[in-house]
């Protein structure tokens, strides 16, 4: 299903578009029709609606959807707005409740979004609950352990919008991951410059130079979908050829190794054969640490892989764990976004030993000690607290947020135009070229 595949071809290509996409206000509405009221949205996780009562608040510039669990096991979406006079309904954005009870009149709402329960019914000249006052639905479906919304009257199945990507990606089983960070960052820019920022790698030789000691960005492979999906699949365990190859292993592939009882040392002068070793590794120490290995290829087992489902979800994982980035748009202002990052982490299945030590993957971030007690509480702060170093996301994503303001700046900047993008950059053009045909509807 893959459109088409890139490798470097050292094909020299160049495409431009105007700017006026990331900055101005009139892009909003547009992208409210034909975006975000068209298309399946990533809304979140099916672990927070696990058990009847289960709910969570997804909000997307001036929509909030209200996602349940009802009593019969089924999950539901709304707009989170009482029909009464339009007050929003649920105020916290995750929590359980035997019903939904707006705090203005207390009006009440069955899981399933039927009216209920209406305080003074004898004011009302007809029953509210027979006037077609329920709470107004939407689509909701779920994939691969994630909840799916459309806000749209008319959406094409779940399953045929993922389609593209839906078997490539089932192996990694993210339902079977667990959350152990929730984080949302208040950020200076359009939505679509975090898509950008995360749909190239040209960019990471030089603002995150620490990913040469872990992956290999210089032979990555690219994939573009139908439906402007994209993926790309970048070496682990490894370096970038790019640079002298050191002659021992990195301190991050060293950690990796010993995280599979492998001595870096024996690696001395063989530091592009510690994938290899990594991957046999993990096939030899899966079932006695309890991790799934067999249902992965080789590749799968070193490498990391970013996939981008349009239009704002991307998932960067490994078979040990799985971030999800998602910008979010600003309600009224192209120049801010809300960009989450919520981690998730495989631990190994409960026949392994006690004692079984996690493996690290390749970014050596997807670690966790431990099964979290209860579900993290979901932390926001500005951008300012990740450069003060009060917050941080790992190292690459501060870097990431640290540059985002700075791109939209110079963005608005009449000194700036239009976007030049490169071969590199083709998931960017591949993303803008699925925008653009929603947008000319
Ligand atoms: S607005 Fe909700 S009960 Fe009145
Ligand atoms: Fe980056």
């Amino acid at each position: 299903m893959t459109l088409k595949i890139i490798e470097k071809t050292g094909t020299r290509t160049h495409q431009t578009f105007t700017k006026d996409r990331y900055v101005d206000a009139s892009t909003l509405a547009e992208e409210h029709r034909a975006i975000w009221s068209d298309c399946w949205l990533l809304a979140g996780l099916v672990s927070d609606v696990a058990v009847p009562g289960d709910y969570f608040v997804f909000e997307l510039g001036a929509e909030q959807i209200l996602v349940t669990k009802d009593q019969s096991g089924d999950l539901h979406g709304f707009f989170n707005v009482c029909q009464h006079r339009g007050n929003l309904l649920m105020g916290e954005a995750l929590g359980h409740a035997q019903q939904l009870r707006c705090p203005y009149h207390a009006w009440t709402y069955d899981l399933d979004g039927r009216l209920k329960g209406v305080p003074g019914l004898d004011l009302f000249a007809e029953d509210p609950r027979c006037a077609g006052r329920d709470l107004k639905p939407v689509a909701l479906d779920v994939w691969n352990g994630f909840v799916f919304v459309h806000l749209g009257d008319d959406p094409m199945p779940l399953k045929d919008f993922l389609a593209p990507v839906d078997e490539i990606l089932s192996p990694f089983d993210f339902g079977g991951m667990t959350l152990i960070e929730d984080q949302t960052v208040y950020l200076e820019c359009n939505w679509k410059a975090v898509i950008d920022n995360f749909s190239e790698l040209y960019h990471v030789d030089f603002l995150h130079p620490q990913h040469q000691r872990m992956v290999d960005c210089h032979n990555d492979l690219v994939r573009l979908f139908e439906g402007g999906h994209t993926g790309v699949e970048v070496p682990g365990a490894t370096v970038n050829p790019k640079f002298p190859i050191p002659e021992m292993p990195t301190d991050i592939q060293s950690a990796q190794l010993q995280s599979l009882d492998l001595d870096p040392n024996d690696f001395k002068g063989r530091v592009l054969e510690v994938r290899a070793a990594i991957q046999d590794q993990k096939r030899t120490l899966g079932p006695e640490r309890g991790m799934p290995y067999e249902r992965f290829t080789d590749d799968q087992l070193s490498d990391v892989w970013q996939y981008n489902l349009f239009p704002n979800a991307v998932l960067s994982f490994t078979p040990e764990h799985c971030w999800l980035l998602r910008p979010r748009p600003h309600a009224t202002d192209p120049n801010q976004c809300e960009f989450d990052k919520i981690s998730l982490v495989r631990f190994p299945s409960t026949g392994a030993g006690a004692d079984a030590k996690p493996i690290l993957g390749p970014a050596s971030r997807d670690g966790a000690a431990q099964t979290p007690n209860a579900r993290p509480k979901r932390d926001c702060f500005s951008y300012e607290a990740v450069i003060s170093g009060e917050k941080t996301m790992t190292d690459t994503i501060d870097q990431d947020v640290e540059l985002l303001g700075q791109v939209q700046q110079g963005m608005r900047s009449a000194g700036f135009r239009d976007v030049y993008l490169n071969e590199d950059e083709a998931r960017i053009q591949h993303f803008h070229a699925a925008l653009d045909q929603r947008l000319r509807g």
